[in-house]
């Protein structure tokens, strides 16, 4: 304990003495979760990543997580520095889409609404009408088929088939997919699911016959909250095990259970844990706020064009009050 307080009190200085802020996100380890939380940052999911970050008087954001996140924080805060704690962390989903493939997409149904998923890069977030996160996905589009509009979806095809699921809406979809959620085995889960009297939690990046076992469909903080609110007392969980650590926080007199990803076909390439949100470690936090490593750049015609649908991202979620999602 007392090492922990020593650490965090030599942390507290150097963000001080930086005029900087740590965001993190909840599947990075539980030291720097704990880290953000103590020196008054924040650790929450990608859209209040966004949101959080944009309100900092501070003139330097170190972000936890993975590489687009880092980059929507300087796209949403120019003049701010940004940091990452290793610029190698990137997300299968932003890998998946490449820009110039995605352009001719694009072109070739100039009628359509490009909306993108944060797990993108800067410049395909260049090409967008619109950016989303997970918690506020079908609520945007939702809204864009109220207005008839039909819509181009990349890159996550689980999260968008759940969306052309509940709302029905006209959705081309890019193939990419999320090496963590993809993971999770319908077959065992059921199985999983009669063992125990329990409620099931799922990220809507995972595949769709893992989604239709689910109580409860959200973003990473939609499952907490329902970890927290719903009255049951036994949740499996289908997301990044980074999560365990707040939810056992946040009610530790509830039980959790990782929702299995080994059975046919398995590979565990990832086993639930994203091999890009493990490479934020302490050592890097350290060596991040020592030496200024890793600072992220986005080009500034690039870095205009992505703010105008990451800015109507931010502000339909300013305007909105999103429900957790139960089936
Ligand atoms: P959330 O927006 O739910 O935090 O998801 C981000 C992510 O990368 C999930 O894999
Ligand atoms: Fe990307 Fe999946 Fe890792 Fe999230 S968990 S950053 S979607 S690879």
């Amino acid at each position: 304990m007392k090492e922990y307080s020593q650490y965090l009190e030599k942390v507290k200085g150097f963000l001080a003495d930086n005029d900087a802020k740590l965001i993190a996100h909840y599947y990075v380890d539980e030291s720097i979760q704990r880290i953000a939380e103590d020196t008054g940052g924040i650790v929450s999911d990608s859209l209040e990543m966004a949101r959080f970050g944009n309100k900092q008087k501070e003139s330097k954001l170190i972000v936890a997580g993975v590489k687009f996140m880092g980059e929507t924080a300087k796209i949403l805060n120019p003049d701010k520095k940004i940091f990452v704690l290793d610029s190698n962390a990137t997300c299968s989903l932003d890998e998946s889409c490449n820009h110039d493939e995605f352009l001719m997409f694009c072109k070739k149904y100039p009628d359509r609404e490009v909306v993108v998923y944060a797990n993108t890069s800067a410049e395909v977030k260049a090409i967008a009408d619109w950016v989303v996160t997970s918690s506020i996905a079908v609520s945007v589009i939702e809204y864009l088929t109220s207005q008839g509009k039909k819509i181009i979806w990349a890159p996550d095809k689980y999260l968008g088939q759940y969306i052309v699921d509940r709302t029905g809406a006209d959705m081309l979809l890019w193939d990419g997919a999320c090496i963590v959620h993809e993971e999770y085995k319908a077959l065992e889960l059921k199985k999983l699911i009669s063992k125990y009297d329990c409620d099931v939690l799922v990220h809507p990046e995972s595949p769709g016959e893992v989604i239709a076992l689910a109580d409860v469909v959200g973003s990473t903080t939609q499952i907490l909250k329902a970890s927290q609110s719903l009255p049951n007392e036994k949740f499996i969980v289908a997301t990044d095990k980074g999560i365990f650590h707040k939810m056992r926080t946040l009610v530790p007199n509830k039980l959790f259970i990782e929702a299995p990803t080994a059975g046919k076909g398995a590979t565990c390439r990832s086993c639930a844990h994203c091999p890009w949100m493990g490479m934020n470690t302490l050592e890097c936090l350290e060596k991040a706020l020592r030496e200024g490593t890793n600072e992220i750049f986005v080009d500034e015609t690039t870095a205009k064009k992505a703010l105008q649908p990451l800015e109507r991202m931010v502000a339909f979620a300013e305007s909105n009050n999103f429900r957790v999602r139960k089936r």
